[in-house]
């Protein structure tokens, strides 16, 4: 799929297909995480892979704000080291890098930001010294994605030479 075009018909969903994703599909997830740039190349990250009903209802169980991924295929939590003060950046461009390389076969994601911690921290054996910065849920739409993203228009948001110059493209 062609870059752009992702990134255009991309939406989070929280409705999965009961329908595997195949293992060459997880890899390149992971991969493209792996690939993804960090601040001074640091690669601070580190990621937790969950698979199986079983623990992925678990994982469902300590979020306030991700129910949905007990219906996931997976799950990837994404760690972060506060260290570095742009961690959180960098937790947001390993997130898209992941989301897109799903999306480019297919497979919807969504993210979620709100869990018990220290369920999270017991459970996957995370240290103090790393951050937990997301959850993402992975799996094939249970319906066709449809519709339009609910954005403000480009002239909001953007300008030209200075804040609040009109856009000149
Ligand atoms: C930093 C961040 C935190 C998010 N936290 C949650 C969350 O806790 N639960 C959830 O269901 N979605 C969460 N989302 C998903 C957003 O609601 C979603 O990306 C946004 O509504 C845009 O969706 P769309 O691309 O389908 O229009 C989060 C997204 C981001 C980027």
């Amino acid at each position: 799929m062609d870059v752009f075009e992702a990134i255009k018909t991309r939406l989070e969903i929280r409705e999965f297909a009961d329908k595997p994703v195949p293992r060459e599909v997880v890899k390149e997830i992971l991969e493209a995480a792996r690939l993804s740039p960090s601040g001074l190349n640091s690669q601070h990250w580190r990621f937790i892979l969950v698979e199986g009903a079983d623990e992925l209802k678990q994982l469902a169980e300590m979020s306030t704000s991700g129910k949905w991924v007990e219906n996931a295929a997976l799950a990837v939590i994404v760690l972060t080291s506060p260290k570095y003060p742009w961690h959180l950046f960098d937790a947001g461009r390993v997130a898209t890098h992941m989301q897109l390389a799903a999306w480019n076969r297919s497979v919807g994601s969504r993210v979620y930001t709100g869990y018990d911690e220290k369920a999270m921290r017991g459970k996957y054996g995370v240290p103090q010294e790393y951050h937990i910065a997301c959850v993402i849920g992975f799996g094939y739409p249970k319906h066709k994605i449809i519709g339009r993203k609910n954005r403000q228009p480009i002239e909001a948001l953007a300008f030209s030479g200075k804040m609040g110059n009109p856009l000149k493209l």
